[in-house]
């Protein structure tokens, strides 16, 4: 038994040295000291021995346990410094090395403009308002003083999905939803795509963009219709633009007018920027045709209140000196990257 207990001993120690990994330690603990184990087997023996072995036997078993327990531990050890030695190694970083940038995403030159549009009629107590892009004809047209014969419809060469219902051609649908659901006082502005059947060029699309602008209250006259679109002008172009109205027609408008900045190019000269007009239109407005009010259930007699359309591409054309419409919708970065 003896010789057993010391070629435990021996073999435990050189296959514990040679183990690769923790698992293959831990096999062992199994093999040599579990309860199925081959120490474990030769203790069961104990019982055969005389008396005076016994207790000679017994406390070499022990020795050789211990001893195999810390070989055990002292190879975990040894593995455990492995392994964190391992991982510093490859873990090490260079901080020499040049970093990496993130690429940073950048907001489209219409939403840019579209977010100082908002901020500037916000600041003067307006609310945003939106509605649907695919509207009924009844919103669109009919509401808008725009009856089925009116040769108005011509000019806004509409996308129909059916008898009824089409892509709006203007935001001012958004008028009538939001009259139909608030007393006046109304104050708001609505951003938001629109559709014509255009042939696409340089200045046309059949998707752009239109803020509406709607105020509804007792008294409000064309003057408060001025002062609002030319403090708007000052706060968009800065305080020296110079900006006219110009009669023109809106069927749901009536006086109804076209506000014109003066060009900031040549100043009222003439030039390339301007067509050689001196001023470039800015939007269309007018004050509120009775018979809208009245579609919409609000007294004539007692309200009144001014609206306007602002077209946001031409807008941002301006600001930033872009020449094609098409460079909008055509997502290349090398045109995005620039804002
Ligand atoms: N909806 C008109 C257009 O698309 C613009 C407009 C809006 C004019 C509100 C007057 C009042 O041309």
């Amino acid at each position: 038994m003896k010789t057993q207990l010391e070629q435990i001993r021996a073999q435990a120690a050189e296959e514990l040295h040679a183990a690769a990994d923790l698992k293959q330690v831990d096999d062992l603990r199994v093999r040599y000291l579990g309860k199925k184990g081959e120490l474990t087997a030769i203790l069961k023996q104990m019982g055969k021995l005389s008396a005076e072995e016994r207790p000679v036997m017994g406390q070499l078993a022990n020795e050789v346990r211990a001893a195999i327990e810390e070989k055990i531990a002292q190879r975990q050890q040894e593995l455990k410094a492995a392994a964190l030695e391992q991982q510093l190694i490859t873990e090490k970083i260079d901080v020499t090395m040049p970093g990496v940038k993130p690429a940073l995403g950048k907001q489209h030159p219409l939403s840019l403009v579209l977010d100082e549009l908002k901020e500037i009629f916000l600041g003067m107590g307006f609310e945003v308002a939106s509605g649907p892009e695919v509207e009924y004809d009844y919103y669109n047209f009919e509401a808008l003083n725009i009856p089925k014969d009116h040769p108005a419809r011509d000019t806004q060469d509409t996308f129909y999905i059916n008898d009824n219902i089409l892509l709006r051609t203007q935001t001012s649908p958004v008028q009538i939803r939001v009259m139909e659901n608030k007393k006046p006082p109304v104050r708001m502005i609505s951003p938001g795509r629109v559709y014509r059947s255009d042939a696409v060029d340089a200045t046309h699309s059949p998707l752009f963009h239109q803020i509406e602008g709607l105020v509804v209250d007792k008294g409000i006259t064309m003057a408060d219709l001025k002062g609002t679109l030319e403090m708007f002008a000052k706060k968009l172009y800065g305080d020296d633009i110079k900006v006219r109205f110009r009669p023109h027609h809106f069927p749901f408008t009536e006086p109804s007018a076209e506000m014109d900045a003066m060009c900031f190019a040549c100043h009222g000269e003439g030039c390339r920027l301007c067509k050689g007009e001196g001023w470039i239109e800015i939007l269309g407005a007018g004050m509120v045709h009775p018979k809208v009010l009245q579609n919409c259930g609000i007294d004539p007699e007692e309200y009144s209140g001014f609206a306007f359309g602002i077209g946001l591409e031409r807008i941002v054309m301006r600001r930033y000196n872009i020449d094609d419409l098409r460079l909008f919708y055509e997502n290349d970065l090398r045109f995005l990257n620039q804002f």
